[in-house]
């Protein structure tokens, strides 16, 4: 179909449901499939304070403080699909988010479920980018670039922490070593606070 911009009211652009001018509308299944994946983030989020709870209980405080890096990149991670979601001129959905579990038998349990966690993230973020390209929407494919690039990194270091703590057999030494270890790493984000 072609239409004559000339024919349109010098103002006229398309808007959203939040009454923002939208470039191009957003697929039906898409929309929904980016609020589900801003509520994983959100999960995700909730999941990890519950994990770097359990350790701080436990004393091991560089597990602890890495886990609410954890906890706030994925946070951080909710808020860019939100931006996303406003620049394309769509509503941010925010529902209720269920309780993180809190229940593990040993470090090991937690840093398996940290890395199912990441995994499940990467997939969510896979489904986005085939559906964002099958709706030719490059725009948002574009976005899910970096996303997916930054889930590569962060299952590769779930993977990394769990199976140092697997190798160490969960021993205090051990333990203790990569917590260590863990606090270390912090300090230079630490120190430009
Ligand atoms: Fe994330």
């Amino acid at each position: 179909m072609t239409l004559s911009t000339s024919s349109l009211p010098q103002n006229a652009v398309a808007t959203g449901p939040a009454g923002r001018a939208m470039a191009q509308p957003m697929d039906a299944g898409l929309l929904e499939g980016l609020q589900e994946h801003l509520g994983l983030e959100r999960k995700a989020s909730a999941a990890y304070w519950a994990m770097a709870l359990w350790f701080a209980e436990r004393e091991l405080r560089g597990f602890a403080a890495h886990l609410m890096q954890e906890s706030r990149g994925e946070q951080h991670h909710a808020g860019l699909v939100a931006d996303y979601l406003i620049a394309r001129g769509q509503t941010v959905d925010l529902g209720a988010l269920p309780a993180p579990g809190q229940q593990w038998s040993d470090a090991e349990a937690v840093l398996a479920d940290a890395f199912r966690l990441e995994a499940d993230v990467t997939t969510s973020l896979q489904l986005l980018y085939s559906m964002a390209e099958r709706a030719g929407d490059v725009r948002s494919t574009v976005f899910l670039d970096p996303l997916i690039q930054g889930q590569i990194a962060a299952e590769n270091e779930a993977a990394h922490l769990l199976g140092r703590v697997r190798f160490g057999r969960l021993e205090a030494a051990s333990m203790l070593l990569i917590d260590g270890e863990l606090t270390a790493a912090q300090q230079p984000a630490a120190a430009l606070a």
